[in-house]
């Protein structure tokens, strides 16, 4: 019998109690998670102040790591760990400027793009500093059929930094600049688990829509990205000391905030999982 608990929130993602990932779990229950991760997109585990290398071992059980692109960010000792630290953020009017501050998806113009994120709390501000989430696939499904026809015939350029993206990106050296690919994705995917179709949007990278006018395709984006991040599609982790939670990039948009005070420490372990080129919903 399973020794998994699962809460399930109101209107996306799900806490999962009774499993231990300080240890390997077994393949049932692996099983059972990743079922889990599949329907409910986002996974929150409380409670579980993991080491680098017991956080490794956790997010293994969803897929394979992948190297982190921001390589000044990674722990040293465990370079496919990265780090989200209030040290490393630069300041800007003495507020923080902090990585990811737009809903998106990660890495959205790699060829086969990053399948699931995962974040572990190390140290937490005494206010603010929360994760948005908001669902794609729920986007989708209540748009009219005239529009889900319409979409999923199109795709979209997506780059390192959008020409009208609404946040910074990291400044890359020329060589890793060289690396980063230009990648057309499908506006709406299929997941290959679920297979439930999802918009897939990222203002920050996108490049307008293919055979659209800029003006055009890039109206259309904000269009659907206004409609995807409506707060009836969001979940909002308020992160305590000791979770862990991962999140699917298929079938979920992300957010950070900036609203925690500067001179309070905050400080995460971050990975991702290596994802497959995505596929189209026809
Ligand atoms: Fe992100």
């Amino acid at each position: 019998m399973s020794i998994i608990q699962c809460k399930i929130n109101e209107i996306l993602g799900a806490e999962i109690a009774g499993v231990d990932l300080t240890k390997s779990v077994s393949d049932v229950t692996r099983a059972e998670l990743n079922a889990l991760f599949a329907e409910h997109a986002v996974l929150v585990f409380r409670d579980q102040s993991l080491t680098p290398p017991q956080f490794m071992q956790a997010a293994e059980i969803f897929g394979s790591l992948m190297e982190q692109q921001i390589k000044k960010f990674v722990l040293p000792d465990y370079p496919l760990v990265g780090c989200n630290s209030t040290k490393d953020l630069p300041r800007k009017n003495g507020k923080l400027q902090v990585r990811g501050e737009n809903y998106h998806t990660d890495h959205s113009n790699d060829i086969a793009p990053p399948k699931a994120t995962s974040l572990m709390a190390v140290e937490i501000p005494t206010y603010g500093g929360d994760t948005q989430f908001v669902d794609v696939r729920r986007a989708y499904d209540d748009l009219s059929e005239t529009q889900k026809t319409t979409l999923q015939r199109l795709r979209s350029k997506h780059v390192h930094e959008s020409s009208r993206s609404p946040r910074s990106f990291a400044k890359l050296s020329p060589e890793d600049m060289a690396k980063i690919p230009h990648t057309l994705q499908p506006l709406v995917i299929q997941h290959p688990i679920s297979n439930r179709p999802a918009l897939y949007l990222n203002t920050g990278r996108m490049e307008g829509i293919e055979g659209m006018s800029p003006n055009e395709g890039f109206a259309l984006i904000d269009e659907l990205y206004q409609h995807a991040t409506q707060p009836r599609y969001e979940y909002r982790h308020q992160w305590r000391v000791g979770d862990m939670v991962i999140w699917d990039n298929r079938s979920v948009m992300h957010q950070a905030n900036a609203d925690y005070d500067p001179e309070e420490y905050r400080y995460l372990y971050r990975v991702m999982l290596q994802g497959d080129k995505l596929q189209s919903f026809d």
